[in-house]
């Protein structure tokens, strides 16, 4: 970039930035990346459709429900700084699961501890008590995480307690005689999903305990029984079990039922850190058994992953969907504990995944759970470029920041025969950072690079591999969805069954968009690459 290039972009960064309201870094008190400080990171990094705090520190989303017409989300949140420290809840609500507004946060530490990930479901039927004066009760459920106890390395560290709400999530109240789960010995015992078992009319808790997740019922949400545990000997067990979900889904063009587990565990994802397991089965009322093709596959080592990039953590759904909707929705924590802490940005640290429908799918003898963005988002979608039938030849540009602001964008391809056939996209700019990815026919997988993506020197993890993902479909042809954010790439292919999400901190924003073929030549059927409005269109 030539100086006067770099002065004008310079100018206009201040110009913008001089226009948002609020949210600004003034200052900075950065020391570790002089460039991020110096800059406003701000404009640089606070995406623009993924949720952020205003400020500080976030990590798990927690205690999602729907509730008159509201999404609810609230999430792991550290107010007193910008790392990990005293959990509390930090609370967002949305009429879209795109568009949020940050609540006043919800859930303080208290004597048993700081507030660890958990759920929420709305009581309908006042099973709890806790409604008053015709108010339907909400009730959280979450792990209580003494700190004491951990510093003094006692067993007995993690309890489960509830709360309620009367007025629609915002104010809660703790239960007095929490805990409602004492500890059984052991250190790591937290997470509580919580959902209705509506064909046995109680609740039904899954918990993360160490190295398998462990079911509970409820008539009450108050008195929990155990009823069994699941997994100590299934998946990957190459770090700690956490945050996990279980729900009932219908496979996709049959009228079957199958039962999912997500599991989060760190480490042990594919490529580093924390990533999110998943298991397909059936639930008899108290044992979770994985389908039989499933298990082959399992025991076979092949594990099974929500997302294979390396930022989509302790992921959940929401509760309480209207059945007339029925979908299962979903939101992910877009980091990794590997470098989550140390990330280039001091303002806030860390946003939610866009959120996702999951589907479940039969494929072969087993199973695959695909995840797409929610389709809310296509009300924001604003159509700039639309191709087809074009042959790439060679490295070939398809857009610039002339034509498409590349920190909001949607593509969608379409490509032929896609068999011993590759290709990479790349993102640049004029200060020469490049975010690469793609699909490598010879070997089936598709990849991400980001070694060359900008700022990662504040972590020797963050940079250290190209990131794979082995596709999951057999088809020939090919499709995928770019989701690209001003830190973030979503890959969505082959309709959601293979998934990777990755986080970036380029020094200055993409503005090119090319691709390339790798082996031989490709014809791309069609590309439409959106913009994704700043408000949702009317
Ligand atoms: C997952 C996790 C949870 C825990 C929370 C603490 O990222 O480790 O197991 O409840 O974060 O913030």
């Amino acid at each position: 970039m030539t100086n006067l290039n770099q002065l004008i972009s310079l100018a206009a960064l201040l110009l913008i930035t001089g226009c948002n309201t609020g949210n600004q870094k003034n200052g900075s008190e950065n020391t570790q990346d002089p460039t991020v400080a110096n800059s406003s990171e701000e404009m640089l990094y606070r995406p623009n459709f993924h949720f952020t705090p205003q400020k500080n520190w976030m990590n798990d989303p927690n205690g999602m429900f729907f509730h008159n017409g509201y999404y609810h989300l609230y999430f792991q949140y550290h107010p007193g700084g910008n790392t990990w420290g005293p959990m509390h809840w930090g609370h967002a609500i949305s009429k879209d699961m795109i568009t949020w507004q940050e609540q006043p946060v919800a859930l303080y530490p208290d004597t048993l501890g700081y507030i660890f990930s958990g759920s929420a479901v709305v009581d309908h039927h006042n099973t709890s008590g806790f409604g008053k004066d015709g108010k339907t009760p909400v009730v959280a459920i979450f792990t209580n995480h003494d700190p004491q106890k951990a510093s003094d390395k006692k067993t007995d560290v993690e309890t489960q307690g509830i709360a309620y709400s009367l007025d629609e999530g915002l104010t809660w109240t703790k239960y007095a005689e929490n805990p409602v789960i004492e500890n059984p010995g052991i250190r790591d015992f937290r997470d509580p999903k919580v959902r209705w078992d509506d064909q046995r009319k109680r609740w039904l808790m899954v918990l993360a305990a160490q190295n398998k997740t462990m079911f509970y019922v409820s008539g009450d949400l108050k008195k929990w029984e155990f009823l069994s545990d699941f997994g100590a000997d299934k998946g990957s067990h190459a770090g700690v079990w956490e945050c996990p979900d279980f729900f009932p889904i219908r496979v996709e063009g049959t009228s079957q039922t199958k039962w999912v587990l997500l599991v989060s565990i760190n480490p042990g994802a594919p490529n580093g850190g924390s990533g999110t397991q998943y298991f397909v089965g059936d639930f008899d009322g108290t044992h979770f058994t994985p389908d039989a093709g499933f298990d082959r596959h399992l025991s076979e080592k092949h594990d099974y992953w929500l997302d294979f990039g390396r930022d989509n953590y302790a992921g959940v759904t929401w509760s309480d969907i209207p059945g007339s909707d029925g979908r299962r929705l979903f939101i992910g924590w877009m980091s990794n504990w590997d470098y989550a802490n140390q990330v280039p940005t001091e303002t806030w640290r860390s946003a939610s995944t866009i959120a996702r429908e999951l589907k479940l799918h039969e494929n072969a003898d087993s199973y695959v759970l695909s995840s797409v963005p929610v389709k809310e988002l296509n009300n924001y979608l604003e159509q700039k470029l639309k191709k087809e039938k074009i042959t790439i030849t060679e490295n070939t540009e398809l857009t610039n920041s002339k034509s498409v602001d590349l920190t909001r964008t949607h593509i969608s391809f379409g490509i032929g025969d896609s068999k011993n056939k590759g290709f990479v996209f790349t993102l640049s700019n004029a200060s020469g950072d490049t975010l690469r990815f793609g699909y490598d026919g010879t070997a089936n997988d598709f990849h991400i690079n980001r070694k060359q993506s900008g700022h990662h020197n504040f972590s020797d993890r963050f940079a250290d591999r190209i990131s794979t993902a082995p596709r999951s479909s057999k088809a020939g042809s090919l499709t995928g969805t770019i989701l690209l954010d001003k830190t973030s790439v979503e890959l969505f292919y082959d309709n959601g069954r293979t998934v990777m999400t990755e986080i970036f901190f380029p020094t200055s924003p993409f503005e090119t968009l090319s691709v390339e073929n790798i082996n031989e030549n490709i014809l791309i059927d069609f590309i439409e690459v959106s913009q994704i409005g700043h408000n949702k269109k009317q």
